[in-house]
């Protein structure tokens, strides 16, 4: 069989955030911080999903704010555009082309069954088709750079699952041109909220979020305030402290042993723990908030940066789509 994807341009890896909001330090440790290291080893490119945010964000102002103000977050926290493309997906209009074709080989049922569609309201006769066919697009956004790598949290493994089965089919019915994912989980855990340890790190909720660009005095206090435990069960080690060591074990691996040793050895105060979490925390963030407000300043910057980020993207994104389209049957 003719192996339509030799040749064609490629990156390695591909991801994609939603632009719903600051980031905070699940975003960052669950996914940027990966992000920024994967550019040492990989040609990458990182895709701002507004059209996957269409699904969840109905205001025109909202959306586009958050879409500028991830970008700039993006920035901060080190995605270098000048090693990685950096994107907005609704500027490579080979995201919806790819899109359409795939949702024609795509099954209602196979989308009806993924857990984040059921989640967001899927047995409702209201839900969107866009909450619907999210994945679809998913996996456009995947294909169409030929990225073998996807960096993803542990929720996004049934998307990938997902995008496996519509590029065999793909392959399959017209012809090889799309090659094998692989998806890669960070090892951080889940980042969880301070305040509710049995939920994810979330905008929904600030009191239990640290953001990117919070004030020091806000970083304390929050990380003061977070849930702990008793202390009476020393078998084992509470998802709340587990958490805070996470944090604190991405900050400053040193630190995070002295307060481990201590946790061994039954002398870890709690208090202390959160001293130094917050220390570590404010010292982590204090470079991203001030490349953050540099780079508030340079707006025409931001946008040359995403105008060259779509246009690299659409070069590499445009060849594969025309073989796509002739492999089935259009133009
Ligand atoms: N669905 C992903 C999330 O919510 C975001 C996303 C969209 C994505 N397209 C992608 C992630 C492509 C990886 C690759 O986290």
């Amino acid at each position: 069989m003719t192996n339509h994807s030799k040749n064609l341009p490629k990156t390695d890896v591909l991801s994609g955030i939603q632009p719903t909001g600051n980031l905070h330090l699940g975003n960052l440790f669950g996914a940027i911080t990966n992000w920024v290291d994967l550019q040492n080893r990989y040609k990458c490119a990182f895709c701002v999903v507004d059209y996957h945010a269409l699904t969840t964000v109905p205001d025109a102002q909202e959306l586009k704010a958050n879409t500028e103000s991830i970008v700039i977050d993006l920035l901060a926290c080190g995605i270098d555009p000048n090693r990685s493309i950096l994107f907005v997906q609704s500027d490579v209009p080979e995201h919806l082309e790819l899109y359409w074709i795939f949702a024609s080989l795509t099954r209602y049922g196979e989308l009806a069954r993924m857990t984040q569609f059921k989640e967001k309201g899927g047995n409702r006769e209201t839900v969107g088709l866009g909450v619907l066919n999210y994945p679809v697009l998913q996996a456009a956004d995947i294909l169409l750079y030929g990225a073998s790598k996807v960096p993803v949290g542990e929720d996004q493994l049934q998307h990938l699952e997902l995008t496996r089965e519509i590029l065999r089919r793909f392959n399959k019915t017209h012809g090889f041109l799309f090659e094998e994912v692989q998806a890669l989980t960070t090892k951080v855990p889940r980042i969880l909220d301070l305040k509710n340890p049995s939920a994810k790190m979330s905008k929904s909720h600030p009191e239990g979020a640290v953001f990117i660009d919070d004030e020091e005095g806000i970083v304390r206090k929050k990380v003061k305030k977070a849930v702990t435990d008793t202390g009476d069960d020393q078998q084992e080690m509470s998802p709340s402290i587990e958490n805070l060591m996470g944090l604190l074990h991405a900050c400053n691996q040193d630190q995070y042993n002295l307060m481990l040793d201590a946790y061994n050895s039954q002398n870890l105060r709690y208090g202390d723990l959160k001293v130094s979490l917050g220390n570590e925390l404010c010292e982590y963030l204090k470079p991203i908030r001030e490349s953050k407000n540099e780079w508030l300043q340079k707006k025409e910057e931001v946008r040359e940066i995403l105008f060259e980020g779509a246009k690299k993207a659409s070069s590499i994104a445009r060849p594969r789509v025309e073989i796509a389209r002739k492999l089935v049957g259009l133009g």
